[in-house]
């Protein structure tokens, strides 16, 4: 595919601000995307391991584990959207084309989704107490849901790094293929490599999980130990399988990625990992700590900055496309609403999500939000009151125009 044709396929309305910060807010909010989903997969892979365990403190962190991927799948489901909008933003030719190639997989995404989700649910309401029933079966059917979405989101990903091969796969032989039902691409080491992530961030989330229950009084010393051991055998473990698909994704990647593997980019993602596989070492404390999560989340920004990085090789270096070619309309308002927006509204909100979570995870019994939680709570919805007034205030102003 030619550039000046990739360059046809933008939208003639330009961009409202500079495409470096869509590009910073792409990778930020991919990575927060996929801390959400790391944990997720994690939380649900051992919820499904306690529900079928005999082991007391198997079934113990599975039914708390499945508490954490209820709203681990809502806030990656809900983060998604935020890099969804800004890669359709600044890299629209090769996002839409992709979509447009394999559409029955990504409207079929949506109802994938659907389903993971109420499985999982139904999982929770039929069978979280005495999860000997036949709902375990439906967390099963949750978890490869789950994947099957992340494979969708892989396919779209891949097939738009891949402008040379898009008219073989539109019309091959001269014949149109407009049925959209078919998957063009996609590298297993890749997919793989993503997927293993969720071993270590969730090996993290379990040093962190230890942390939190150190402070309950009447907790039982050996299972606070025995969730500490497994999250240290998760991070190291897992990290070691993560550096293996890594080693296999950079030996299979495309020829127009040049010779990333030893880029600089590419010593960072490695880095990352090793840093994962370390953090155990590092935060030894025997009561756990916040510091090994910090880590991992630091460890999956440098993977998305890596990430980045290859998209640039390929797209910029072997097809020439450059961000900053995009036409800017410069919007002031349009920038401050989503500054506001995200800072205001969005702060705000999970603020408040957060602080009433955690309370109530420490409360023994009834839980009441403390006054400084009511008042977070407050100022929240305050918020979402000023968004939505704004919103009809300057809607109705064009409108008048
Ligand atoms: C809940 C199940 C999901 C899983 C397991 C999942 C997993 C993944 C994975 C593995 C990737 C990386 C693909 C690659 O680069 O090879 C990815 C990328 C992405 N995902 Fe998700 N995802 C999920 C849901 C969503 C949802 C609901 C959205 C949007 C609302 C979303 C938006 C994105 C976007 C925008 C990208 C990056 C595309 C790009 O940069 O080209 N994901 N996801």
């Amino acid at each position: 595919m030619d550039i000046d044709t990739l360059y046809a396929l933008r939208s003639s309305s330009g961009l409202p601000s500079h495409p470096a910060v869509f590009l910073i807010l792409l990778v930020l909010t991919w990575a927060l995307h996929m801390i959400a989903v790391h944990v997720m997969l994690g939380s649900t892979a051992l919820a499904l391991t306690g529900a079928f365990a005999a082991n007391a403190h198997w079934r113990r962190l599975g039914s708390a584990m499945l508490d954490t991927a209820k709203v681990a799948v809502s806030l990656a489901i809900v983060i998604g959207v935020a890099p969804l909008l800004f890669v359709q933003v600044i890299y629209d030719p090769f996002w839409y084309v992709s979509n447009v190639l394999s559409a029955r997989w990504a409207i079929g995404f949506i109802v994938v989704l659907l389903v993971a989700y109420w499985a999982m649910y139904h999982h929770y309401f039929v069978g979280k107490e005495g999860s000997s029933g036949s709902s375990r079966w439906s967390l099963a059917l949750s978890l490869i849901l789950l994947l099957a979405a992340g494979f969708i989101m892989h396919v779209l990903a891949s097939q738009a790094l891949r402008p040379e091969l898009w008219m073989a796969w539109y019309a091959p032989d001269g014949h149109l293929e407009t049925s959209g039902a078919g998957i063009h691409e996609f590298n297993l080491a890749r997919f793989s490599f993503f997927i293993a992530l969720a071993a270590p961030v969730t090996g993290a989330w379990l040093l962190g999980y230890r942390r939190y229950l150190a402070h309950r009084e009447d907790e039982n010393p050996e299972y606070l130990d025995w969730i500490a051991g497994l999250g240290r055998k998760l991070m190291t473990g897992g990290g070691f399988v993560v550096l293996i698909c890594y080693a296999m994704w950079m030996a299979t990647l495309q020829d127009t990625a040049g010779n990333f593997p030893l880029s600089l980019w590419s010593f960072l993602a490695n880095g990352a990992i090793l840093l994962l596989i370390l953090a155990p070492a590092l935060f030894r404390s025997p009561s756990g700590s916040y510091g090994a999560f910090a880590t991992a989340a630091g460890a999956v920004l440098l993977v998305a900055v890596a990430r980045e990085a290859l998209r640039h090789r390929i797209l910029g270096g072997a097809h020439g496309y450059e961000l900053s070619t995009y036409t800017i309309h410069f919007d002031w308002y349009s920038n401050a609403l989503f500054c506001l927006t995200f800072v205001g509204l969005g702060g705000f909100a999970i603020a408040y999500s957060i602080a009433i979570s955690w309370e109530a995870g420490k409360t023994k019994g009834l839980y009441t939000a403390s006054p400084r939680v009511d008042r977070l709570g407050k100022f929240a919805l305050a918020a979402l009151c000023i968004w939505i007034a704004q919103y009809f205030f300057f809607g109705f102003l064009v409108m008048a125009q």
